[in-house]
């Protein structure tokens, strides 16, 4: 059993818990996963430790992205920002599955491997299964060093600095940064225009201060958890690029907070969960200013419809009837949302977790590294 960092060698640097240290350290633990990564010259991204030319970047058809738990989400984001950004066919599967199910895998493909600790016992079997039969992986790892960040071919390094509480918070947006860079690595060498490019590059400069304007919420967040978190089981819900937003919200809620909250594509509701919406089962629903925003509206109105109370997380007000409360974030570029779109959810699910009295960095049933099958 490796652990990545020694939780006596850091503390609590004044805050509370070491996770409201960890969400309120993200413009910097952003800033360290940019550093030196973005060129303004060629509206590009420096990414020398893929070891790959151009060439191979070329070369590949496929994108597949493995991870486990909230590593596997911010593989969600990833695979949206690459299709999306380089127009390469890409998706995120749980490792754990991935491994057991005798993949078939491709020459084309490049598997893309996730992990905060490196150590995630699933995800270093499936890196190994992909080699074994003699895939391409590179990885995405905070921790230097660690089994997984030895065991691919390449890969980017997170920088994102210990991560102690159990719940992965600075981790998983610097995931999604590495993703955008990536993405916007293979779009470079692919067909995304330089006027998108630099798009990109200007919107991931502009992300640290608008989350320490997201940060300075944290008092208005905080009582919004005490208002939802004595409700039995939250829905969380988003379209497209607020979907994998919704799972990793309803993740750090569960985790840390031990409120059943349920994810699900807002465009699903209808397929079956509406039948639990009631008075008794708030919704907090991702509706970013984007070309799905009336959609989501209009689903905010099925569900207040029913009697839910909605929490929104978007850009901007909506008509009071759609939505109980709003917390408005900052706008970036739309690829860049879902990145924005986490921090609230983060602060929410860990003042949820603070109200309810539990035990904060160290969830009961939970090892901040799962070593084991
Ligand atoms: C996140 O809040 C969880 N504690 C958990 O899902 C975690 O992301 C998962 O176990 C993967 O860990 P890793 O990134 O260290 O591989």
């Amino acid at each position: 059993l490796t652990v990545d960092w020694d939780a006596g060698h850091y503390d609590t640097g004044g805050y509370e818990h070491y996770l409201l240290k960890e969400i309120s350290e993200q413009p910097e633990s952003i800033a360290r996963t940019l550093r030196g990564r973005l060129d303004e010259r060629f509206h590009i991204a420096h990414l020398g430790g893929l070891n790959m030319d151009a060439r191979e970047t070329r070369s590949f058809r496929r994108v597949k992205i493995i991870g486990c738990g909230s590593a596997y989400y911010s593989g969600q984001i990833g695979a949206q920002l690459i299709e999306e950004l380089a127009r390469i066919p890409a998706d995120a599967e749980p490792a754990s599955e991935f491994r057991y199910r005798n993949p078939v895998v491709d020459p084309d493909t490049l598997y893309v491997a996730i992990s905060q600790s490196g150590e995630t016992y699933d995800t270093l079997a499936a890196v190994q299964e992909i080699k074994r039969k003699g895939g391409r992986v590179i990885g995405i790892v905070n921790a230097v060093g660690s089994a997984i960040a030895r065991e691919v071919d390449g890969g980017i390094y997170l920088h994102a600095g210990p991560e102690v509480s159990v719940a992965s918070t600075k981790a998983f947006t610097s995931t999604a940064i590495a993703f955008a860079l990536l993405a916007l690595h293979f779009g470079r060498v692919h067909d995304l225009s330089p006027s998108d490019g630099r798009r990109i590059v200007e919107g991931l400069r502009r992300l640290p201060d608008q989350i320490e304007q997201i940060l300075k919420q944290g008092e208005r967040i905080a009582e919004l958890a005490r208002k939802y978190a004595d409700h039995p089981s939250i829905m969380f819900v988003g379209r497209v690029r607020g979907y994998p937003v919704a799972r990793e919200g309803a993740q750090k809620l569960k985790e840390i907070s031990y409120v059943h909250a349920e994810a699900y594509p807002a465009s699903e509701l209808k397929h079956g969960p509406l039948a639990l919406i009631g008075p008794d089962m708030p919704t907090v629903a991702i509706v970013p200013d984007d070309e799905l925003l009336d959609k989501n509206l209009t689903t905010l109105g099925e569900i207040r419809a029913r009697g839910g109370r909605v929490l929104m997380v978007g850009h901007r007000e909506p008509d009071a009837r759609l939505a109980d409360d709003v917390i408005v974030i900052p706008k970036n570029e739309i690829e860049l949302d879902p990145i924005l779109l986490t921090i609230p959810l983060q602060l929410l699910a860990y003042h949820a977790a603070v109200t309810l009295e539990r035990d904060v960095d160290k969830p009961r049933n939970l090892a901040k590294s799962v070593t084991v099958e």
